[in-house]
């Protein structure tokens, strides 16, 4: 008996949170999934690559309904992703915004009867801080998820609401925030830390998009009637910062540290130097967007009491759940999200024996 593939489309499909979810649904051993890439450029090396690991590619753009509509067409499952970090400035107020575009998408999707959706959503810092911050970045998809909610679009609609990007640390101006850690050495070797206070118990959720996220989707989607109407929040670690230059010294050089009251001095005579900054005010600012936003970030968090996700406090139970049902499916006997200590070691390992 030929069992019938379900085909999942997922809208960013080649951008980092839609590309591991395709992955991940490529790697189930009971080929349980078609899945079907949307892309503006079916030519570009990422969606050259999804389609050499299986997966179909179609052309549409967010902003041509006929396109989304074609490319939505006999799937089962939609998940829907869009950068919602480039908004236009003001002289721009009038054109279309990410709720725009993803309620276009939504629609589209319903039009077509996708039956399961899973929205990649933002929290709502707006209301979580009574009007003293707005990240149009998650506002705007809070509000798109509200819409899906509120319209009761599909047979089930699950919100994925992702965690800080351990990828961050890989990037240098995201670094160079932070005082350089773990990128970025000062000229004596050591590696600084310095971060305002989070609030709450001081652990922040962070996800590693190329490790989990793509398993807790395809988590979600091998029950989703389990996480109907459902906030998954996608989790990899909830972790303090002191904690975090613990996990980067262990991973680097595999020894127990030796603890100064704020100071990890590392075998090799390498120090990750955690400073405590006293204010989210103390954000070094450089007149970019991505400092401002940090800030912006820490004062909410701080206010919401120790929350990433502002309304809702920090929770990982479904994302394990559904990262252990991903792992099994793909065959995997790893069924945990990764920890901190590991992501660094298999990212850093060579960058920093390179610059003893
Ligand atoms: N960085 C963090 O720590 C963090 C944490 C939580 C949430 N987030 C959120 O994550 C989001 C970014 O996710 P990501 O990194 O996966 O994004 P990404 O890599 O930039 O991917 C964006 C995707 O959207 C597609 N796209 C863009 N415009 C389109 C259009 N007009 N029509 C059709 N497709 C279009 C792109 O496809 P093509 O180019 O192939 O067409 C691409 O696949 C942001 O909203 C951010 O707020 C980030």
């Amino acid at each position: 008996m030929t069992i019938q593939k379900k085909t999942v489309a997922v809208f960013g499909g080649t951008g980092n949170q839609g590309s591991a979810v395709v992955r991940s649904l490529l790697l189930n051993k009971q080929n349980t999934f078609d899945v079907r890439v949307i892309t503006r450029d079916i030519n570009s090396s990422i969606a050259k690559d999804l389609l050499s690991l299986g997966a179909k590619t179609v052309c549409a753009d967010a902003r041509d309904h006929d396109q989304l509509a074609a490319a939505f067409t006999g799937a089962w499952a939609a998940f829907i992703n869009s950068n919602s970090d480039h908004h236009g400035a003001d002289d721009e107020l009038h054109l279309p915004n990410v709720f725009d575009f993803d309620t276009a998408v939504l629609k589209a999707a319903k039009a077509m009867g996708v039956a399961h959706v899973i929205y990649s959503s933002g929290a709502n810092v707006y209301r979580a801080t009574k009007g003293r911050v707005s990240l149009a970045g998650f506002d705007c998809k809070s509000y798109a998820e509200e819409y899906a909610r509120s319209e009761e679009m599909f047979d089930t609609f699950t919100a994925v609401l992702p965690a800080s990007f351990m990828e961050c640390w890989t990037a240098e101006p995201f670094c160079e925030t932070w005082g350089g850690f773990p990128l970025l050495p000062k000229e004596n070797g050591e590696l600084l830390l310095a971060v305002p206070p989070y609030g709450g118990d001081g652990r922040m959720p962070w996800v590693s998009v190329q490790d989990d996220f793509g398993d807790i989707v395809h988590g979600i989607l091998l029950d989703p009637v389990r996480y109907d109407k459902k906030r998954v929040q996608a989790i990899s670690s909830l972790i303090r910062f002191e904690d975090l230059a613990h996990a980067f010294t262990r991973g680097m050089y595999l020894f127990k540290a030796i603890e100064h009251p704020l100071i990890l001095r590392s075998a090799t005579g390498t120090l990750v130097k955690f400073q405590p900054l006293s204010s989210w005010a103390d954000v070094p600012q450089d007149g970019s967007d991505l400092r401002r936003e940090c800030s912006l970030m820490f004062f909410y968090m701080e206010f919401c009491g120790g929350r990433w996700f502002a309304e809702y406090p920090s929770d990982d139970t479904a994302a394990r759940e559904c990262k252990e049902a991903a792992a099994r499916a793909r065959g995997c006997l790893e069924t945990n999200p990764i920890a901190f200590e590991d992501w660094f070691k298999r990212n850093f390992k060579g960058h920093i024996s390179s610059q003893k």
